[in-house]
């Protein structure tokens, strides 16, 4: 026996679960889970929520509440989620419990001692609009590397992890501004000097899958650099260090202690050690986008610390819908409470691994859900179920016959039976999840030949001993149907299980022992049905309207009103000193007349005018802009020009303090 450490990778505590989470992360987790317990290892599940970060404060930024009051909306909500698609957690916790707490900060402070992580003066990106340091997310721009849109950590294009100064065009996200670059400090974790552990470890884990392989080894290629493991922020653990006054450990630094600060506070109330589980093998269930994360940053950390690293890594590839990618803030997304809502969870469960293998990315879409449901589920595991039960019933009092002078068809049917639980098992611990449901599904599908060749209905006019065995046989397939099927639709197993009248599985093992002749059933109930073609267009309807819905929003916030323009006061200046600001190619400093004033102002014109060119010139002006400083220099309005070519709308015969309107 051995015992196994599972993890699912923690959701980030800013918005409830959807199908993306599920299929890549949860799902997988859970069969694996499921079907360890029952070959009799023991199985420590653990997750918990990621609640710091700067989503999350960003979040809690917009909604003027407290980041608590967010993070634990949704851990409430995700936690609901979970356990309505039956995920068998051991331990579900948050990393804003105490215990976490203490775990990160004595996690840090053992690094820093050990001489891992090191201060270092660094620049950072500075908005000195709203008088803050920029980390991460509340920074945005583009990726140096692949050109796409970025926030400050991480490009979601490339997926790689990225610092706020690398970015390009980089945007203060809270109000739009340029940051600067300014002089701070900050602790760095070591990464560099793990290069060849890491590499190490990439190259000589034969569990590790191609995808998690490839994507640590090419970014090893490119050479380990330090890692800024550090935030300015209020919201986060608080640095252990009594020089780091408003620092806090960077959310990445300290998320996946979750997984131990979960397992520890498990351990607290079951008596058992976690670290037993730890030392035997330890899986982390993840999304793709996070491989960087969990196959570099965090073994390097482990190794640190000096702790044994990950066994296996899994990742889920990506879930679009309806052939588009997912995305909250479009609600294009189906949400699990939704779901849950009008079908069954199983049916999900079902659908989500038979849908692909975890490592392709593939689509959910609602008719491909009903097709897979409807002739899968209904028509051939369902049918096949129902036959078996009624017919039992009808012919042998729902008692099952005795089995004798088997046919050629009778015993290849009974080596398929007996064969199919070491089958599925092998692959599901493989990983393999798909196919260990393929093939209940093909020998559920060989049931069905095997019962219409039969014609049991004919045989019991004819051959009583015909239709006896294949009943016999039939009822023994139900009832390893009901082991088999058991980690990936738990629910309906243990239904299938009602029927056949067994004590609920609990062991792979009680597959192999077939049910007794004589043995009575009880009587069958319908337990797949099929969906109907309007609950779908019903489903479908929902997320287009959702979607027109959330882009009606986007375009209403275009456009704005009379009332909204007429705030906007902008008169006619004319540019009576113009000089350049030091340290910057694009900014001009100017003075502007406005008519019953002289103001400063800051434009970005330096590129397509010499301050000369520009004296005397007559310009329009926004004149009841909030005042900003741009590199340390005050600047009360906005001069109009265009964009590209820094053309400026020229009002030559306006008089001078005239309005616009
Ligand atoms: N919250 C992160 C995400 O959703 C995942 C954290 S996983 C952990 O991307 F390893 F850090 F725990
Ligand atoms: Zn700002």
């Amino acid at each position: 026996m051995s015992k196994i450490f599972i993890s699912c990778a923690l959701p980030y505590a800013n918005g409830p679960c959807h199908l993306g989470h599920l299929r890549s992360t949860y799902l997988p987790a859970d069969i694996y889970a499921r079907y360890n317990r029952m070959i009799g290892n023991d199985v420590l599940m653990v997750c918990a929520t990621d609640e710091h970060g700067t989503p999350i404060a960003v979040k809690a930024d917009n909604e003027n509440k407290k980041p608590i009051e967010i993070s634990k909306r949704y851990h409430d909500m995700i936690a609901e989620d979970i356990r309505s698609m039956n995920i068998s957690l051991d331990s579900f916790t948050r990393t804003t419990d105490k215990k976490h707490y203490d775990i990160a900060q004595n996690f840090f402070l053992d690094l820093y001692n050990k001489g891992y992580i090191y201060k270092k003066d660094i620049t950072q990106l500075y908005c000195e609009n709203c008088e803050k340091f920029l980390p991460d997310r509340y920074v945005q721009g583009i990726c140096p590397v692949c050109g796409a849109e970025a926030r400050g950590d991480h490009c979601e294009k490339c997926g790689r992890a990225l610092e706020p100064t690398e970015l390009e065009e980089p945007e203060c996200l809270t109000c739009g501004n340029r940051p600067v670059i300014k002089d701070s400090y900050q602790y760095f974790f070591k990464l560099s000097e793990f290069q060849d552990d890491i590499e190490d470890y990439i190259n000589n884990n034969d569990n590790l899958p191609a995808n998690v392989k490839n994507y640590a080894l090419n970014w090893l290629k490119e050479g380990l650099k330090d890692w800024v493991l550090t935030r300015d922020m209020d919201w986060g653990i608080p640095v252990p260090l009594d020089d780091a006054l408003g620092k806090v450990i960077y959310v990445w630094g300290e998320a996946f202690l979750g997984y131990i600060s979960s397992a520890s506070q498990w351990s607290e109330h079951s008596g058992k050690k976690w670290e037993d589980y730890w030392n035997d093998y330890v899986v982390h269930f993840i999304g793709k986008d996070i491989i960087y994360h969990h196959a570099i940053f965090w073994p390097a950390l482990l190794d640190a610390y000096g702790c044994k690293l990950p066994d296996n890594i899994y990742a889920g590839e990506f879930l679009s819908l309806e052939g588009q990618k997912m995305s909250t803030s479009k609600n294009w997304v189906v949400w699990i409470s939704d779901f849950v809502e009008e079908f069954e969870p199983d049916l999900l469960r079902y659908y989500l691994t038979i849908n692909a293998p975890l490592n392709k990315d593939t689509d959910f879409s609602w008719k491909d859900f009903q097709r897979r449901n409807n002739d899968g589920l209904a028509d051939v595991i369902g049918n096949f179920l129902h036959r078996t039960f009624t017919f039992t019933h009808k012919f042998f009092d729902g008692k099952i016959p005795e089995y004798k002078n088997p046919s050629k068809e009778d015993l290849d049917f009974e080596i398929a039976i007996k064969e199919l639980p070491d089958k599925v098992g092998e692959y599901i611990s493989n990983y393999e999840f798909r196919d260990g449901l393929l093939e209940i599904f093909r020998v559920s599908k060989m049931g069905n030949k095997y019962f219409n060749d039969q014609e049991p209905w004919k045989a019991v006019k004819e051959d009583m001993q015909k239709a006896a065995n294949t009943l016999y046989l039939s009822n023994q397939l139900a009832k390893v149907l009901a082991i088999v099927l058991k980690p990936y639709i738990p629910t309906k197993a243990d239904e299938i299980a009602k029927i056949i009248n067994i004590d609920i599985p609990e062991k792979w093992d009680d597959a192999k022992e077939f049910l007794p002749v004589g043995h009575q059933i009880n009587k069958a109930k319908p337990l797949f049905k099929k969906i109907e073609d309007d609950v779908i267009d019903d489903e479908i309807k929902k997320l287009e309207e959702n979607l027109k819905d959330s882009m009606e929003e986007d375009s209403m916030s275009d456009i704005i009103t009379i009332d909204e323009f007429d705030k906007v006061e902008i008169k006619i200046g004319q540019i009576k000193e113009a000089e350049k600001i030091e340290k910057s190619d694009k900014l001009l400093k100017l003075q502007v007349d406005i008519g019953d004033e002289v103001r400063q102002i800051v434009a970005g014109l330096a590129k397509f005018y010499s301050p000369d060119e520009l004296i005397d010139r007559k310009v329009a002006v926004v004149v009841n802009l909030k005042p900003a400083k741009l590199f340390g220099t005050l600047s009360e309005g906005m001069i109009l020009a265009t964009g590209e070519s820094g053309a400026l709308l020229t009002p030559d015969e306006c008089e001078i303090g005239e309005r616009i309107q």
